[in-house]
């Protein structure tokens, strides 16, 4: 068998390197969709490896007898014919660990940005930071620390519970509410060894609205919205809102009506109904923090991602 994997989409040196070391030669030529299957046959490649541009379609599994594995960089595998490949026989892995600690990341610059309203001064102060100092000190002088609140985790999965770790490190209360995880197990660990352990109970969704200073959510796609009208009429005034998960997941029409009822403080959005072309209203909407679907984009989980891959491909295929 031949030992060629094509990263189409690329993968990280550290990737390159742990795949060569194991005797594969890693093509990172990126092939245009309709030349896949030649490219693919003509240099019989065994693993081919996306990110979410690639399309692995029916189509290209039939025509490319010589693979073997398909590896999605990252965690959506809906570019990608899952099941169909599997049942011819073909080995189908992903990296859904790698980002977590990134994307958590993200959701507190969201956070921290809000606190201190840095999404609006940072569109403001090119304007009139010169002409108008005193009244943007004034303006954005009302700010609030995160220490001491309540953040509320809605799906407490991998990313939820590592959003949970920075939340606890810097001295939050944490909440989660996840119907699929009634009790988790947060360990924390400093740079120096030492660590601390946190026992948490899953409580209602009700509950967690009620309570919460901060909601951040982190569950998978799903058919009905898992914050709606009705459910921000029960949040607490002035909460603030992250969604770095899927766009449609928040309905964004009630959460516009929110933010401007002043029921909502702020939002942070990395992902978006209309990605990617979101609504207008969204992007110039003075309360908001915007983020295009970077969550992942840290070149430490593109590291993570390409060691991973690589890992599981020796384990599979050797
Ligand atoms: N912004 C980005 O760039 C980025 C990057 C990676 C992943 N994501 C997204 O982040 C989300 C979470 O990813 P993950 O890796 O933590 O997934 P995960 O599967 O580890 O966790 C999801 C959790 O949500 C829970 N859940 C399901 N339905 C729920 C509901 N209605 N209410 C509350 N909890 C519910 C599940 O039980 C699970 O524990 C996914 O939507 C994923 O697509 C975004």
């Amino acid at each position: 068998m031949s030992k060629k994997i094509l990263a189409n989409d690329g993968i990280s040196n550290s990737g390159i390197l742990a795949l060569e070391a194991a005797g594969y030669e890693v093509l990172t030529t990126n092939v245009a969709q309709e030349q896949l299957a030649n490219f693919i046959n003509e240099e019989q490649i065994t693993g081919l490896l996306v990110r979410s541009a690639t399309q692995v379609r029916k189509e290209l599994i039939d025509a490319c007898p010589s693979l073997k594995l398909i590896g999605r960089g990252g965690v959506g595998m809906d570019n990608i014919d899952v099941d169909y490949a599997r049942e011819k026989g073909l080995h189908v892995i992903n990296t859904p660990a790698s980002s977590s600690a990134s994307v958590a990341e993200l959701v507190f610059a969201h956070l921290f940005g809000g606190v201190r309203f840095l999404y609006d001064a940072n569109r403001n102060m090119p304007l009139e930071g010169d002409k108008n100092f005193k009244a943007l000190k004034k303006n954005y002088g009302k700010g609030t620390e995160l220490r001491g609140k309540t953040l509320g985790v809605l799906g407490f999965g991998r990313i939820g519970q590592a959003t949970a770790k920075i939340a606890l490190g810097i001295g939050m209360k944490v909440i989660y509410h996840d119907p699929f995880l009634e009790e988790a197990q947060i360990n924390l660990p400093f740079y120096d060894g030492q660590s601390i352990s946190f026992n948490l109970k899953s409580c209602s969704k009700e509950e967690l609205l009620k309570s919460s200073d901060f909601i951040t959510l982190h569950v998978p796609a799903q058919k009905e919205y898992v914050i709606g009208k009705a459910d921000f009429e029960i949040m607490k005034n002035g909460v603030g809102l992250v969604n770095a998960a899927r766009g449609g997941v928040i309905d964004e029409v009630a959460l516009v009506a929110a933010i401007d009822s002043g029921k909502v403080s702020f939002a942070g959005l990395d992902v978006f109904e209309s990605e990617p072309v979101p609504e207008v209203r969204i992007l110039m909407h003075p309360k908001i923090s915007l983020s295009p679907h970077i969550g992942a984009a840290t070149g430490e989980a593109q590291d993570r991602i390409g060691t991973e891959l690589a890992e599981q491909i020796i384990q599979l295929l050797d």
